[in-house]
């Protein structure tokens, strides 16, 4: 049969001879469906096709393993944003961005430690539990959390930096309770040097994230959660240039006025203090 722009796409699909009912194939026919139907529907030119394919390979020379360009543009797209929506299981906290700066491996470090090693900043004592989503508290829940200084920076960023600052392994304690102190983080922007950063500027759209430290949680038996939290009247807390904040992510930031007391004692006196709780949802 001759091909044309009608029986063209389902003999791309023929063309991949991936297992009848699989997950694969699924995806795969999805996945050309959409393409074909976007470009027909587009009328998509020669010229505006190049340019995709060149977009790409310009993410493509730009990335290194400390620089994720197609990451980026998955946020911006607000890609990322939505996988993460699709997949937060019913109770559990809600997930949101990655990022481009998780490292493995972070410093394990005790209940009550300070994060940010004695950095300068607003410091603030972080603390909550973590419970299922029957609220059972789920003790030695790892927490793997990292984040920006107070100018806005992660120190992976910038030369002669140690890297592996501010960030840290904490375990939660028999109650499922959790607490440390750190500095607050300032809004920064997403890396905007590159193709995504062409993209942002063609768009007239800024690339400020607001500020937020990060989290991944991990239980023996429940599914692990990554995501962020947010502090409430923040800059760009309303306009994420990665779509990441959710009202149920958003903490308030509460100063300390003397003689309040507070609930641990820690190593560095807090300015404010964040409680969070998070949620996690069984396996399967
Ligand atoms: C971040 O939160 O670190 C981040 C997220 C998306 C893009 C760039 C940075
Ligand atoms: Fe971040």
């Amino acid at each position: 049969m001759d091909l044309n722009e009608f029986n063209l796409t389902q003999r791309v699909k023929d063309s991949f001879r991936t297992e009848e009912g699989s997950r694969l194939k699924f995806l795969l026919e999805t996945f050309i469906d959409h393409l074909h139907d976007y470009t027909r529907e587009t009328k998509l030119t020669h010229d505006e096709w190049m340019r995709v394919l060149m977009f790409l390979y310009d993410c493509g020379q730009i990335s290194t393993p400390e620089r994720h360009e197609f990451i980026l543009l998955s946020d911006v797209l607000g890609w990322s944003a939505l996988v993460d929506m699709i997949n937060t299981k019913g109770g559990a906290t809600e997930g949101s961005n990655l990022g481009p700066f998780y490292l493995d491996n972070a410093p394990k470090l005790e209940l009550g430690d300070d994060l940010s090693d004695g950095r300068e900043g607003v410091t603030v004592l972080i603390h909550g539990k973590v419970q299922d989503t029957l609220k059972n508290p789920l003790p030695g829940t790892i927490i793997d959390t990292w984040q920006a200084d107070s100018a806005g920076t992660y120190p992976i960023q910038e030369e002669g930096q140690d890297k592996y600052d501010l960030r840290g392994i904490f375990k939660t304690d028999d109650q499922g309770r959790y607490w440390y102190t750190t500095v607050l983080p300032k809004p920064y922007t997403v890396p905007y040097d590159g193709p995504v950063g062409d993209l942002l500027r063609a768009g007239k759209r800024h690339s400020w994230r607001a500020a937020h430290l990060h989290y991944i949680l991990r239980a023996e038996g429940y599914n692990d959660i990554t995501t962020e939290i947010f502090f409430a009247g923040t800059e760009y807390v309303d306009n994420d240039a990665v779509f990441g904040v959710r009202n149920s992510l958003i903490a308030k930031v509460k100063p300390v006025k003397s003689g309040d007391s507070l609930p641990y004692e820690t190593g560095r006196k807090p300015d404010a203090i964040v409680e969070f709780d998070f949620t996690l949802a069984p396996e399967g």
